[in-house]
């Protein structure tokens, strides 16, 4: 019998230990050790065969003059968002991590860009999935393609076989959590396993040049964090995000090693598929005849795309001892900030009040500069007054009360503009007095009526 040995891993940062501990001394968490029975009897050899001898790339120093710099290669996909995300296309030997949670769609958005390479080899390897089920999703999506193929596996022994005979130009595997290693003797989806498998195809993609796409899921708080111990094995990270109860996707870059992390891919689940969205601001607006009180708009910028978006806000009379702030898309944290601004620079009670705050389209929004929008629309409801027609705003709250400055307020003013609004409210630091009226200025350059103000209490004596 062969010897078995087990170590101690990290659930959350995959870390390893020979014994149990309590926290985790590289990530900090409590009660996240699990043992798994790792079996490396001949680690060397793995599941991808290597094609050539390693002995013959010797592994001497050179001087970094002496390497040809070389433009990596990419392998354009058909969908531009993807493209974009990604820093300009698929760059040939990258191994790819695609996160998110289950049922965000990223089997339909990867079945989707496979069949739509034509004239390359693309193999989908799914270990979730029959191949019936497969089928009918394709046929949902209604895209043919001869040179599409489909492997039901998820031993990566099995999987490297079948590679060799295809060479496929392109792999992707649904999901990194069902493969195993017979080198490793613990369960799919347990770290050792996730972590040996994602190398053995890290390794293929280098030695081939073949750019492997890694699905992976996630939960809500990340707790099974398999693919968060992938990050940093792999070139790029990309995360799948949204609500499920929307139709709205996110597709972000968390790491690139070939292109910014500020890209941003923006979808929508149709019943056809995943369609890019091109222009986001005028769908994550809902077009009333009729105003209502609570809403604001908001010009943020989301990765480098700037994205106007509705916030909606409910303020009302408590009707239990403890008022209730409720948030959706917003953080909890800077809304009990933003109330006690109000509280203390604009003595309005909202201590006897429940509020609720929700971002139109189910989105998450971390920028700041949502923050005088969001204080808007609680003054709006508040009041009970709708806001002005066509007016929006980009301005960071802090907590003297005071209008703070935004980057970017240029595409942000840009954006406000193209979409038909007739005014902009933004901190006065972003554009300072000095610069009013001067040829050339951010206020010149735009149509729209730009309005500076330094105090939520200039904001409020504007607006009520
Ligand atoms: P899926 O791609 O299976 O998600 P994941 O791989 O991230 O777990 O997507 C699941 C959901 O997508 C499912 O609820 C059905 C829906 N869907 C559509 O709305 N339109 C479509 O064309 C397809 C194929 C799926
Ligand atoms: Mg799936």
């Amino acid at each position: 019998m062969s010897k078995v040995k087990k170590a101690f891993f990290c659930q959350n940062c995959g870390y390893e230990t020979v014994k149990w501990l309590g926290q985790c001394p590289s990530c900090n968490q409590w009660n996240t050790f699990v043992e798994e029975i790792i079996q490396k009897e001949n680690a060397k050899s793995n599941g991808w065969q290597h094609y050539h001898d390693s002995n013959d790339r010797s592994n001497k120093t050179i001087q970094l003059i002496e390497i040809r710099s070389s433009e990596e290669k990419r392998l354009l996909m058909a969908d531009e968002e993807l493209n974009r995300v990604l820093g300009g296309g698929l760059v040939t030997g990258s191994v790819i991590l695609v996160a998110g949670e289950p049922g965000i769609g990223k089997s339909t958005l990867f079945l989707q860009n496979g069949l739509k390479l034509s004239n390359k080899i693309v193999l989908y390897i799914s270990g979730e999935e029959s191949e019936q089920q497969i089928k009918m999703r394709a046929d949902r999506l209604n895209i043919h393609n001869e040179s599409f193929y489909l492997l039901t596996e998820t031993s990566t022994q099995i999987i490297f076989q079948e590679i060799k005979k295809l060479k496929p130009d392109l792999v992707i595997i649904d999901s990194v959590q069902t493969l195993q290693t017979p080198y490793i003797d613990s369960s799919p989806g347990s770290i050792s396993q996730i972590r040996e498998c994602a190398a053995e195809f890290q390794r293929f993609a280098k030695e081939t040049n073949t750019p492997v796409f890694l699905i992976g899921h996630i939960t809500k708080e990340g707790a099974i964090a398999g693919p968060k111990i992938l990050e940093h094995m792999v070139d790029t990270v990309l995360q799948f995000e949204g609500d499920r109860h929307y139709a709205y996707r996110i597709l972000r870059t968390l790491k690139n090693r070939y292109g910014s992390t500020s890209e941003l891919g923006i979808y929508e689940m149709t019943d056809t598929g995943m369609r890019a969205v091109t222009n986001p601001s005028e769908i994550l607006i809902t077009q009333k005849e009729d105003q209502l009180s609570g809403i604001a708009i908001a010009a943020t910028i989301e990765g480098i795309r700037p994205l106007l978006i509705e916030i909606q806000a409910l303020v009302t009379q408590s009707v239990y001892g403890t008022p209730q702030r409720t948030v959706s898309g917003f953080d909890l944290r800077r809304l009990q900030l933003l109330l006690a601004v109000l509280e203390k620079r604009g003595g309005f009670h909202f201590g006897i009040k429940d509020v609720f705050i929700n971002i139109a389209g189910g989105l998450k929004i971390e920028d700041p500069s949502i923050d005088l929008a969001v204080l808007c629309a609680l003054l709006s409801s508040y009041e009970d007054t709708p806001l002005p027609h066509h007016i929006c705003f980009a301005g960071e709250v802090g907590l003297s009360g005071e209008i703070r400055a935004v980057n970017r307020i240029d595409q942000r003013i840009a954006e406000a503009e193209k979409l038909g609004f007739e005014k902009i409210i933004v901190s006065k630091y972003n554009l300072p007095a000095g610069r009013h009226g001067q040829k050339g200025s951010t206020r010149q350059k735009f149509n729209i009526e730009v309005v500076t103000m330094g105090r939520v209490e200039e904001v409020y004596r504007y607006l009520f």
